[in-house]
């Protein structure tokens, strides 16, 4: 199937790459050239285990294209996915401006195929409509340009004819043509890929969303998930289930998923709080409620909350949504004010042994949301470098991936430093922000011994603290 990708980020160029995999032509389109000069070149914008060979793949079977030429890029697919940007503005509206955008480009391009638009971006419960409304202005303004070129006369060629024209591309346009209505259906189709497994949560999804009230648009999409439904081509596992909703239910099921994934990890971070007062542990609390097959054990891991691109948003828009129509979510607000609450936590912590921390040395271990992902949008470390910078102490962090690729956006007030070692050397404290792998196998006690006072907190409840202990450090951990 001939499909395009508008937006090449995170979603959309996994997305883009995955389909390609699969045999279908896949068009990205971005409109931050340098970024598709990139693409072209095989420089991935982004950091996302198994992308970047994933993607030449594609390149080199003639699959996988790039193009920052939206026109271009929609021209001949019968699939066109939506998977731009859906930021926070302050007030916690996601800002909708370039899914605006880019719908209205699409109906000023659509021509007389019939194309299925279809919305990845998470945008909130109602926005199918708003995005169909959007494509028909889009398809309205392009007629009327086209209809006041009629309107300039008969053309060369077409004497005899005053229903003729030539059209902007040169061809000649009838007045049929110019008034033409096009043929288009709004899908809502939600991703729930994690970053830093985002190839195989797309290869293996739980479920594969899509909301319509268009019989053949749903068809077209149920042939283009086939193979990976019915785990053809190479892909193994039992079928994927098959959801169709409508469009504003197929919306609210991702701002439903993530607001209950986030409630839960703030669930379980207030358990920690009570148990560190009572003398419980936590990952021993989480162990045996985890076995119970009502509760699960994914997302049961207290440390410092959640952060990165989707849940602080994707909570925010649904609290909103809710007080749009009358309804205060206060289970949600409760979440989200747990979740903030955490980074102030550990700050006391801290405070608690290295009392007054102005002048005191801080080394993070790890700066991303999450580990195998550059993404720092909303990063929990971020909240905490501002927490200890406005108490005065110096921040310095480690992170595998930030630390390597040089990229300082986003960050200030925190000093990068290119290893664990030139980390540790001089700190009053570490503190392991982010669970990478490859802090479970540093030699601890050789950074104890490089700090001015040997104290680490595990943010993230990841490492054997028996064994840490061991290595003369200090360890103190999140609900423990
Ligand atoms: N990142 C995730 O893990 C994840 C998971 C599920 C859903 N989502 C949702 O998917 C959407 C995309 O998220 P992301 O993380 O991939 O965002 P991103 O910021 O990584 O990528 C968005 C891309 O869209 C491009 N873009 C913006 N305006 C454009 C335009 N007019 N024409 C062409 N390209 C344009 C940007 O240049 C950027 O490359 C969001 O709504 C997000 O909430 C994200």
């Amino acid at each position: 199937m001939r499909v395009a990708v508008i937006g090449s980020g995170y979603v959309g160029l996994v997305t883009g790459a995955c389909l390609a995999r699969l045999g279908n032509s896949v068009t990205c389109v971005d409109n931050n050239p340098a970024k598709i000069e990139g693409l072209r070149r095989g420089r991935l914008p982004i950091y996302e285990p198994g992308l970047e060979e994933l993607v030449q793949e594609g390149s080199d079977r003639g699959l996988l294209h790039f193009t920052t030429d939206l026109p271009a890029g929609i021209q001949n697919s019968q699939v066109v996915f939506i998977a731009v940007g859906t930021p926070s503005l302050p007030s916690g509206d996601p800002d909708l401006r370039y899914v605006e955008a880019v719908a209205r480009e699409i109906g000023q391009h659509l021509d007389e195929q019939y194309r299925v638009i279809v919305n990845k971006s998470t945008v909130p419960i109602g926005s199918g409509d708003w995005v169909r409304m959007l494509i028909l202005d889009g398809a309205a303004e392009a007629a009327k340009q086209r209809l006041s070129s009629l309107e300039a006369g008969p053309v060369e060629g077409s004497e005899g004819d005053p229903d003729k024209t030539t059209s902007r591309g040169g061809g000649v346009l009838t007045l049929e043509k110019a008034r033409w209505v096009p043929q288009f259906d709004v899908v809502s189709n939600p991703e729930f890929l994690r970053e830093g497994s985002a190839i195989h949560d797309t290869f293996n999804p739980d479920r594969i969303v899509v909301g319509s009230d268009s019989p053949r648009a749903i068809a077209i999409l149920r042939e283009l998930y086939e193979p990976i439904l019915n785990r053809q081509g190479g892909l193994s596992g039992d079928p994927v289930p098959w959801v169709v909703t409508d469009l504003a239910s197929a919306e609210m099921i991702k701002y439903a998923a993530n607001a209950f994934l986030a409630t839960k990890i703030s669930f379980i971070n207030e358990i920690a709080n009570i148990c560190e007062r009572t003398g419980a542990d936590v990952t021993q609390v989480a162990e045996g409620i985890g076995l119970d097959k009502r509760i699960g054990r994914a997302f049961l891991n207290a440390g410092l909350g959640w952060g990165g691109s989707c849940f602080p948003k994707d909570l925010a828009a649904l609290i909103r949504t809710a007080a749009d129509y009358g309804y205060e979510a206060r289970l949600l607000r409760a979440a989200v004010e747990v979740n903030q609450e955490q980074r102030q936590r550990l700050v006391e912590k801290l405070q608690q042994v290295l009392k007054v921390l102005k002048g005191k040395t801080i080394g993070l271990l790890g700066l991303t949301f999450k580990p195998n992902t550059d993404d720092l949008r909303d990063a929990p470390s971020l909240a905490l470098i501002e927490h200890l910078h406005k108490l005065g102490a110096k921040v310095k962090a480690y992170d595998p991936v930030v630390s390597a690729s040089g990229m300082r956006e986003g960050l200030s007030h925190v000093v990068v430093e290119t290893d664990v070692l030139r980390l540790a050397e001089g700190c009053d404290a570490l503190v392991l922000v982010t669970e990478w792998q490859e802090f479970q196998s540093l030699d601890y006690g050789h950074l104890a011994s490089l700090m001015r006072r040997p104290l680490l907190i595990d943010a993230r409840n990841c490492l054997d603290r028996q064994a840490l202990r061991q290595t003369g450090m200090t360890v103190l951990g999140v609900g423990w």
